[in-house]
């Protein structure tokens, strides 16, 4: 299982932050944005990554997690020239991903929840075809919406619906076969000239080869498209993170919780924070 992340876009909506930076960049309370996506990743075991960006955005992704070695990972990268849609990201990774599962994220998506790596895995080691993953929201009109009949079973899928037919959005994170870059190539732009990842999922949809697994209302689902959305996820992390004494989506940690690093690693790292954040991995390390 390899990991894929889309990390592109012109982040118009929340201009003027995003003029220099990309949002996928942008803190959220005390980590970059991508730091949520990919620790989700490697959560789940994933320790090879393509990361696809800007040409102008390469640089500071690059700065802020080089190759991924520091943390046992490998991250490539790839620059999407144009902003063709999500579902380009395919036709993009085609030689990273050689024939391998994926497991796709957006670079602007936040989960958080109890169990969530373990429901991850689980779909992976079951996925035939496509697996989506939904989730309820008040306004689903702002995303994918899927349809289910009385069994769970995907019946329609819609792309920002003026008027969504049930509450459940699909969230920017999905399982794929190693299919996905052939089904991709078959995709024809949108009205808006797009490769639409919604298209993507509804050839698995005809195809009878989707699955949706529904994240509970026990699982966090945060939005950052907005300028308030982004603000209440900070706070989101801040509460937590404050009441817990604990941080969500270190990825240092992650490493070494995953075995991917050692515990010399992890202070070796830790040593090149001079702040709290590097206080909080030399307590890690001093925890077993
Ligand atoms: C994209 C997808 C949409 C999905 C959403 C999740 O929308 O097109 O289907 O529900 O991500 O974040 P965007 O946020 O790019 O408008």
């Amino acid at each position: 299982m390899k990991g894929l992340i889309l990390a592109g876009g012109a982040g118009t909506r929340l201009h003027p932050l995003t003029r220099a930076i990309t949002k996928q960049l942008l803190p959220v309370y005390d980590k970059p944005m991508i730091y949520y996506p990919l620790s989700l990743l490697m959560l789940t075991g994933i320790q090879d990554h393509l990361i696809i960006t800007t040409q102008e955005d390469l640089p500071n992704f690059q700065r802020v997690l080089g190759d991924g070695s520091q943390l046992g990972i490998s991250i490539t990268y790839h620059v999407q020239d144009n902003p063709n849609g999500i579902a380009d990201a395919f036709l993009l990774a085609e030689s990273f991903l050689d024939q391998s599962p994926v497991t796709f994220i957006l670079g602007d998506n936040i989960f958080y929840g109890h169990g969530l790596p373990s429901t991850i895995k689980l779909a992976q080691t079951n996925n035939r075809g496509a697996t989506l993953f939904g989730h309820y929201v008040q306004d689903p009109e702002r995303y994918g919406v899927a349809t289910c009949d009385t069994q769970g079973n995907v019946v329609c899928l819609e792309e920002k619906p003026s008027n969504p037919r049930s509450n459940l959005a699909v969230t920017g994170l999905y399982i794929y076969d190693k299919h996905v870059c052939e089904m991709a190539k078959q995709l024809t732009p949108s009205d808006r000239g797009e490769l639409e990842i919604t298209d993507l999922n509804k050839c698995y949809l005809e195809r009878q080869c989707l699955n949706l697994e529904v994240l509970g209302r026990g699982t966090a689902w945060l939005d950052t498209g907005t300028h308030e959305s982004l603000s209440e996820a900070s706070k989101f992390i801040e509460v937590i993170e404050n009441r817990q004494g604990l941080k969500i989506a270190c990825l240092e940690e992650v490493a070494y919780r995953q075995g991917f690093i050692s515990k010399k690693d992890l202070l070796h790292l830790a040593s090149s924070f001079k702040n709290d954040y590097g206080t909080y991995l030399n307590l890690i390390a001093d925890e077993l």
